[in-house]
């Protein structure tokens, strides 16, 4: 539920906070220096934008490189074990930096930290991180490190799950034309690889109207496109006191005047219903691109995983997605050397990979969860034979995103200007409907416009293109 009295006592721990940032930019002779370092998804993305906005506000200055900074965040991720490596590995960096700078502030936050293993290392061997806290108590940040500032040592506050949210809190967007939107917290699919559900809790949905009310706020601040986040935003609405499917939530969004561009994030195969392809297939502004995570082609691996689907399944209902939305893109995510996977099975994964012509696929080879049914398997797989399957995944992976990512050239179509691209001052990078990205000539104030773009040539997984005013073609 969303919680107004936490709203108020927040806001007072900002003001108090204002104070503190004052004193330090007498002691240091410059505005507090803070980096905010973000690991993972776009959830963490949000969350980060949620406590930058926050410490804009008290004066932090957030411009600065990580070495620089005087108080350093990590916002962290544990789906694979390399995330929980990263931060360990910078977590070493700065212990030596605080011997020879002792009044530098760390703080860690985010999934990881939902981890009790990972508490108990670090209540034990990294002492020198001042404050802790997890996904469920964001919120609290303000009042959390107002009291990192005043404490003398360790503060670690980590929270089991929480029915409370508290949305009205500033926040400071990365992008001024473009918005996550979390429309939903939590997992409760429980596939036996994944550690979500442990660290972000029972799937709870927001009410419609706060949903509506942030995007209304966002658009009159300049914003053409949002992305709705949610582990699995297909079973959106479930739980709330008047029940509301997705694809109803979809239409309500779409009524927003000003809102251009739709995007959601993920979508689990098992809950995506034919309202939603109907409502995705007559709208104008939700965006032709489903992410939808296959994890796996092979029905014993799937079943195993506990994912809800099979293989034909799957590929019947992309086939009925295409069919319904001719110029949809299909991404995916897909786990190698899941315990027990076979080449046999890989190969099931790999025909599901040509036969669906997925757009992207984000490959990951499986890492051991502790927590996760999965890990307590005993026939985990050896590493180089996951490596070698992944391989030929990656393999099939870039045919069929190579064969599908021309096949837009000469045909023109409406980007939103990005950014500047990177290795070419004088040209802008572009994201067309279908998650494609164009980069053409043009400059910086272009970006956060809707303009037609005409692909001239296809590079792998971007186009080059040129802008086109709308006599010429
Ligand atoms: N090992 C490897 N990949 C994983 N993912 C989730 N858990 C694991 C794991 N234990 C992948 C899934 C998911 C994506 C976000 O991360 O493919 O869709
Ligand atoms: Fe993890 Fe499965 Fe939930 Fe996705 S749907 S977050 S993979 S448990």
């Amino acid at each position: 539920m969303e919680n107004k009295e936490e709203l108020a006592r927040q806001l007072e721990y900002i003001d108090k906070l204002t104070k503190v940032t004052d004193e330090l930019k007498d002691q240091l002779g410059h505005l507090p220096k803070c980096a905010v370092v973000t690991f993972g998804c776009q959830m963490n993305a949000r969350d980060s934008e949620k406590l930058s906005g926050i410490l804009l506000k008290v004066g932090f200055d957030l411009d600065c490189d990580e070495n620089d900074a005087d108080l350093v965040i990590y916002n962290t991720c544990t789906v694979r074990d390399n995330a929980n490596q990263k931060v360990y590995g910078h977590l070493g960096t700065l212990k030596a930096r605080k011997k020879k700078q002792p009044n530098l502030k760390i703080v860690l936050c985010g999934c990881m930290m939902q981890e009790q293993s990972v508490i108990e290392t670090i209540s034990k061997d990294y002492k020198f991180v001042d404050l802790v806290f997890g996904t469920h108590n964001i919120f609290k940040f303000a009042e959390l490190l107002y009291n990192m500032y005043e404490a003398g040592s360790q503060i670690i506050d980590i929270w089991e799950s929480t029915d409370d949210y508290v949305e009205d809190l500033p926040v400071n967007r990365k992008y001024t034309y473009k918005s996550g939107v979390n429309i939903m917290y939590g997992c409760n699919n429980f596939c036996t690889y994944c550690i979500v559900p442990y660290v972000r809790g029972r799937e709870r949905s927001r009410d419609p109207k706060e949903i509506l009310r942030e995007i209304e706020k966002l658009v009159a601040d300049g914003v053409v496109e949002v992305m709705l986040l949610g582990q699995n935003v297909n079973s959106y609405g479930k739980g709330l006191d008047t029940p509301l499917t997705f694809a109803q939530l979809l239409q309500e969004v779409e009524k927003i005047d000003g809102l251009k561009r739709i995007r959601f994030m993920t979508s689990h195969p098992k809950d995506l219903s034919d309202e939603l392809i109907e409502v995705m297939a007559k709208s104008d502004k939700i965006c032709r691109h489903i992410h939808l995570p296959l994890q796996s082609g092979s029905d014993r691996i799937l079943k195993e995983m506990n994912r809800r689907y099979t293989k034909e399944q799957y590929i019947a209902l992309a086939e009925k997605i295409k069919k319904a939305i001719p110029d949809i893109a299909i991404t995916t995510d897909i786990i190698i050397g899941f315990p027990g996977e076979t080449k046999e099975d890989v190969d099931e994964t790999i025909d599901v990979i040509k036969r669906v012509g997925y757009d992207n696929a984000f490959t990951f080879i499986y890492s051991k969860r502790t927590g996760t049914p999965a890990a307590s398997r005993e026939d985990q797989v050896d590493e180089a034979f996951a490596k070698e399957q992944f391989k030929r995944v990656l393999d099939a992976v870039h045919e069929s995103a190579g064969l599908s990512n021309s096949s837009l050239t000469g045909m023109v179509f409406d980007a939103l200007v990005e950014e500047i691209s990177d290795n070419d001052p004088t040209m802008v990078t572009g994201r067309l409907s279908n998650n494609s990205m164009v980069h053409f000539k043009g400059g910086s104030e272009l970006i956060g416009q809707i303009v037609p773009v005409k692909l001239e040539s296809a590079r792998g997984f971007y186009y080059i293109g040129r802008m086109i005013d709308n006599n010429d073609n």
